[in-house]
Formats: C-alpha cells, sequence, structure tokens
C-alpha cells in the first residue's frame, strides 16, 4: 500500500518499486519510529490537534505493532515503500480510520531524521557499552605487566626500553579519546528535528518543546529545513567509528607483529586464531588480519556519505536514504570488531621473558649512558659522540653495552665508573623516567589509577 498513491494515475514499474524501497534496511529503525510516533500523537492530543480517546487508541494499536514485531509474528511486508508507510499501513489495518490521523503535522522527512538520531542515540550507547569493557581489560593488563620491560619502538626499531603497561597505555588513551568523542557527538546532535515537517514547519499549533522533552531530546532543532537535511551527526559518528577502526588497526598490526615466529612477544589463544588449509604447523591471527581489514570498509563508509552529502541542495533529497545500509554496516562492525579484540586480547599470553630479553638487546639503554656521562659533566652533544662510538664498538665485537668492562668505558671517558652498570640496567632505564606519562613504576601507578576513576565516571 501507498501513502502517496493518491496524484497517479499509474502503478509503480516494479523495478522503480524495488529501487526506491528502503523496508528491507530500514525496518531496524521499527522500535525508534513508533517512539517518534507515541510521542508526537501524546504532543498531538495535548495540543487538542487530535482527541485524548484516538491518542489512547493510536498509541495502544503502536504498541501491539511493536509486540508483534519483537514476537516475530508481524513479519515485514516488501511491497510497502518504508519503515513509515510499513506502520502507518499496519495501524491503519488494525485500529481503523482514527490510525490516519497519527500523520497529521508530520513529513517522512522529519519523521527519518528523528528515527535516525534515536537509532544513532542507543547505539552511541551500546558502542560506548563495548569500549568500556575494552578499556577496562586494557586497564587490568596495565596493572598486570607494571614491571614487564620490554623494548620501546621508533620505525620499527628498537628505541628505548619501556614496559608493557606503558605500550597498553598509549592504547587506554586513544580508546579514552574515542569514547569521550562519542559523547561529544552525541551531545550536539540531541536536538528534536520532529515538527519540522517536509521542510518549512506545520500549520498546526505544534509543541515541539515538549515532544523533544518526551523524547529525550535537549530541546528542538531550529531550522526546518536543516533539520531535515542535516546528516552531520551521521558523518560525525562515521569518522569516530572510523578513529575507533583506526586504533583497533593499529594495536591489530602490532598484535600480528608480536605473534610471528620473529618476534614472539605474545602468543594467541588457540580459540582466537585459525589454521590453514594445506600448511598442518599455521597458526593465523585472522581476527587481528580482519578488524585490520574491515577498518578500510569503515573508512569507506564515511567517504561514502561525505560524497553522498556533497553539494546536495536544501531540504530533503532521497539521495539522504543512502545515509542507511552504510551506517548500519559501519556500526555492526565496530561493534563486532570491539567485542572480538577485547576478547582476543584477553587470551593472549604475553611472553614476558622474551619481551624482556628483547627490551636488554638492541642497544635501547644508549640513551641512559649519554644521560649518565650528561651527569658527570659531559656536554649532552659530546655525550652523543661518545656513546656512538661505544655503540660501533659493541657491535662490533657482538656484544651489549653493559657487558662491556669498566676498563673498556674509560677508553672511552674516563669520567665512567662503577656506577655504570646500574645506571644503565633495564631496571634503571625504566624506573628513572618518572615523569607524567612516562613508563616507570611510580608514574604508571598513577596513570593506572586515574584511568580507574575515569571508569568510575
Ligand atoms: N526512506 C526515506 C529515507 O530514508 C524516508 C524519507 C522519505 N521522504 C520522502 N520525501 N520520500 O530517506
Amino acid at each position: 500500500m501507498k501513502l502517496w498513491g493518491g496524484r497517479f494515475t499509474k502503478e509503480t514499474n516494479e523495478l522503480v518499486h524495488s529501487f526506491n524501497a528502503s523496508l528491507s534496511f530500514d525496518q531496524i529503525l521499527y522500535k525508534h519510529d513508533i517512539q517518534g510516533s507515541i510521542a508526537h500523537v501524546t504532543m498531538l492530543a495535548k495540543q487538542q490537534i487530535i482527541k485524548d480517546d484516538e491518542k489512547d487508541i493510536i498509541i495502544k494499536g503502536l504498541e501491539s505493532i511493536k509486540l508483534d514485531i519483537d514476537n516475530g509474528k508481524l513479519l515485514f511486508d516488501l511491497s510497502h515503500e518504508d519503515i513509515h508507510s510499513f506502520i502507518e499501513s499496519n495501524l491503519i489495518k488494525r485500529v481503523g480510520n482514527v490510525g490516519k490521523k497519527l500523520h497529521t503535522g508530520r513529513s517522512r522527512n522529519d519523521q527519518v531524521a528523528l528515527d535516525m538520531k534515536l537509532y544513532i542515540r542507543d547505539e552511541i550507547s551500546n558502542i560506548s557499552n563495548i569500549l568500556y569493557n575494552l578499556l577496562k581489560v586494557i586497564n587490568e593488563m596495565m596493572e598486570m605487566h607494571i614491571n614487564t620491560t620490554m623494548p620501546g619502538f621508533t620505525h620499527l626499531q628498537k628505541a628505548q626500553p619501556t614496559t608493557l603497561a606503558h605500550h597498553l597505555g598509549a592504547y587506554f588513551e586513544m580508546f579514552k579519546r574515542d569514547s569521550i568523542r562519542l559523547d561529544n557527538i552525541k551531545n550536539l546532535m540531541n536536538l528534536c528535528p520532529l515538527g519540522s515537517g517536509a521542510l518549512a514547519g506545520t500549520t498546526y499549533p505544534l509543541d515541539r518543546d515538549l515532544t523533544a522533552e518526551l523524547l529525550g531530546f535537549d530541546g528542538p532543532t531550529l531550522n526546518s529545513m536543516d533539520s531535515v537535511s542535516d546528516r552531520d551527526y551521521l558523518i560525525e559518528l562515521l569518522s569516530g567509528i572510523s578513529t575507533i577502526m583506526m586504533h583497533l588497526s593499529r594495536f591489530c598490526e602490532e598484535i600480528i607483529i608480536w605473534n610471528s615466529d620473529e618476534y614472539k612477544f605474545i602468543e594467541l589463544d588457540d580459540s582466537y586464531s585459525t589454521g590453514s588449509s594445506i600448511m598442518p604447523q599455521k597458526k593465523n591471527p585472522d581476527i587481528a588480519e580482519l578488524i585490520r581489514g574491515k577498518t578500510g570498509r569503515v573508512y569507506g563508509s564515511l567517504m561514502a556519505l561525505l560524497t553522498t552529502m556533497k553539494s546536495l541542495p536544501l531540504a530533503y533529497n532521497k539521495d539522504m536514504q543512502e545515509d542507511k545500509e552504510l551506517t548500519f554496516d559501519a556500526i555492526d562492525t565496530v561493534k563486532l570488531s570491539l567485542i572480538l579484540f577485547t576478547d582476543m586480547i584477553k587470551t593472549t599470553k604475553f611472553n614476558t621473558d622474551v619481551l624482556k630479553k628483547s627490551a636488554a638487546s638492541g642497544f635501547t639503554n644508549a640513551t641512559d649512558v649519554a644521560d649518565y656521562l650528561v651527569v658527570k659533566g659531559i656536554p649532552f652533544r659530546d655525550a652523543h659522540g661518545i656513546v656512538g662510538s661505544l655503540v660501533l664498538y659493541c657491535i662490533d665485537k657482538n656484544i651489549h653495552l653493559d657487558d662491556l668492562s669498566l676498563e673498556e668505558f674509560k677508553d672511552f671517558s674516563d669520567v665512567i665508573e662503577d656506577d655504570i652498570y646500574l645506571a644503565i640496567s633495564l631496571d634503571t632505564c625504566v624506573n628513572k623516567r618518572k615523569t607524567i606519562g612516562a613508563p616507570s613504576h611510580e608514574a604508571m601507578t598513577n596513570i593506572i589509577k586515574s584511568n580507574k576513576t575515569f571508569l568510575i565516571k
């Protein structure tokens, strides 16, 4: 059944119908559509645009439709164009002519704008909850690995020793920003478009403040044209989700590298890895690779919507219907990726001995030797040169800096004394770095504490 058949003399071409229709994917919005309609008729009755008993009948009808869809008793009939027409015509079938009053003072343009906002608000809190779990797991792992030394890298080359807690803490910061970003997106979008009509408001005395309040918005949107054609919040959400995926992809990349035979920093749990059909020895990090791969797909959604919205004249255009499938897909993808990722790292075994051994090689304490010389009065630039020569000497002899005898050290600089060994030990290198954000036990303890405070809020 069509909502707009009156002006037409011919049936819609079948292919046109299916090309135009959105019910196959916007059915996901049924709860939000009904929620919006209930608020709308409540307001209509309060404003005496419809009668109280009419409102009651309509609300009862809408609630029964929701229940039947929930229980699978009412199936989506794809001969309808979209979720709005499906629910409205079903309502009329159930309650009769009074159902025809539901759409008073409303257009599908403000209706769909509302449905999407309600849906996105829910999904933002779903994604936030999943992110929260990940943050909690990361902070627990940080607590566990506050003393697990490992090499820190720049250019994927060993740079300075750090701890696993410190390395994981970098990801905590990223996902913490993601979580705050989601809150910001929600705060900015939380104005109610319902009551904007097709584009120019309506002639009925709607109480837009009331509708907004009933639906938990901070207030009504302030320009009816913008209200029906604003998709900024979807672009912002897709951008926020893309950033989450980008962070996940970086972490996944490290997991893939760390899980390799060359590194052996970690071992993925059997339940979170997969095998090869030909090579029996293989245990592949497919989940990490897939999350890394799906990042591209989510970026694609963001670019697609930006491109769809580019140059669109005011106000509503059907192009905007293209906002849905990609948004739904991106949301599903990020949720599943976050859930699987959290479980995957939770079950991963960290080879702390390998991490520590790796931190002790590769001259990760070279900066600390230079700092030692500076303390003994040598200008940093000269100290840098001396340590460079020391490293070259060690490479030649295939030894670590700590393996040098005091005599050998003194050949390079006579300020070096016996205290050098303690000064450049792994433990000192890490624990002398006490500034805010640095890896020492002391600094990390404070961060873990403040992470917990963030998680309580
Ligand atoms: N299915 C449409 C969408 O998602 C609903 C709005 C339809 N409005 C219209 N004027 N055809 O955008």
